[in-house]
């Protein structure tokens, strides 16, 4: 319930970068993470913490979990509420996750896990994300999506031709996930 009513006051302050007035449920949540091992995973915007939990626990003992969170009251309920020294958690823009990335001495990641509301952001933007987050990924990597409308799919589809499509019921409002593998080059 905490959960919710941060999620909610932050969504009526900055509806255009949280977009969504709720956290993702469990079930989306285990869905995103469907397949994912690690080791190295970049999760962008997490919120209040949903997916990260969920990370955690399909991470291996040994493996990193980066992630970057523009809004500083999530990432404060986040270091209130998930305690793991495999988590590096980092206040900023996740457009500049390469940074992030150099800074924890890494090349490449095995995931990109993102909640970033990609159907919210303009054209430039969502190419520029789009082509960092290609190459910041392993050659095998993939990058995982959630939308509600799919509303950024044909940009993701430029950069990652081979998606796959899944359908979550059990969340509000139901929300489609693109599991993106990076082309071989
Ligand atoms: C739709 S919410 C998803 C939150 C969480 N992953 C979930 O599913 O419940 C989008 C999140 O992305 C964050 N965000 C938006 N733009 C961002 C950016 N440029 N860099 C980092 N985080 C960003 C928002 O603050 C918000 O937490």
């Amino acid at each position: 319930m905490q959960s919710f009513n941060t999620f909610l006051g932050q969504s009526f302050r900055n509806f255009l970068t949280v977009g969504a007035i709720s956290p993702s449920s469990k079930y989306l949540a285990k869905r995103m993470v469907k397949n994912v091992k690690g080791p190295v995973i970049l999760e962008l915007g997490p919120g209040t913490g949903v997916f990260t939990k969920e990370i955690l626990r399909v991470l291996p003992p040994n493996g990193i979990l980066i992630s970057i969170e523009s809004n500083e009251t999530f990432v404060n309920y986040i270091n209130n509420h998930i305690k793991d020294k495999r988590l590096k958690l980092y206040t900023g823009n996740a457009f500049l996750l390469k940074d992030f990335l150099a800074k924890n001495g890494i090349g490449k990641v095995n995931y990109v896990i993102s909640g970033l509301p990609i159907g919210n952001l303009n054209k430039k933007d969502k190419q520029k994300l789009l082509n960092e987050i290609s190459e910041s990924l392993e050659e095998d990597g993939v990058y995982i999506q959630f939308e509600y409308f799919l509303a950024g799919m044909k940009a993701v589809k430029k950069v990652f031709p081979k998606i796959s499509l899944d359908f979550e019921l059990l969340n509000l409002p139901p929300a489609f996930v693109m599991r993106c593998k990076k082309i071989k080059k």
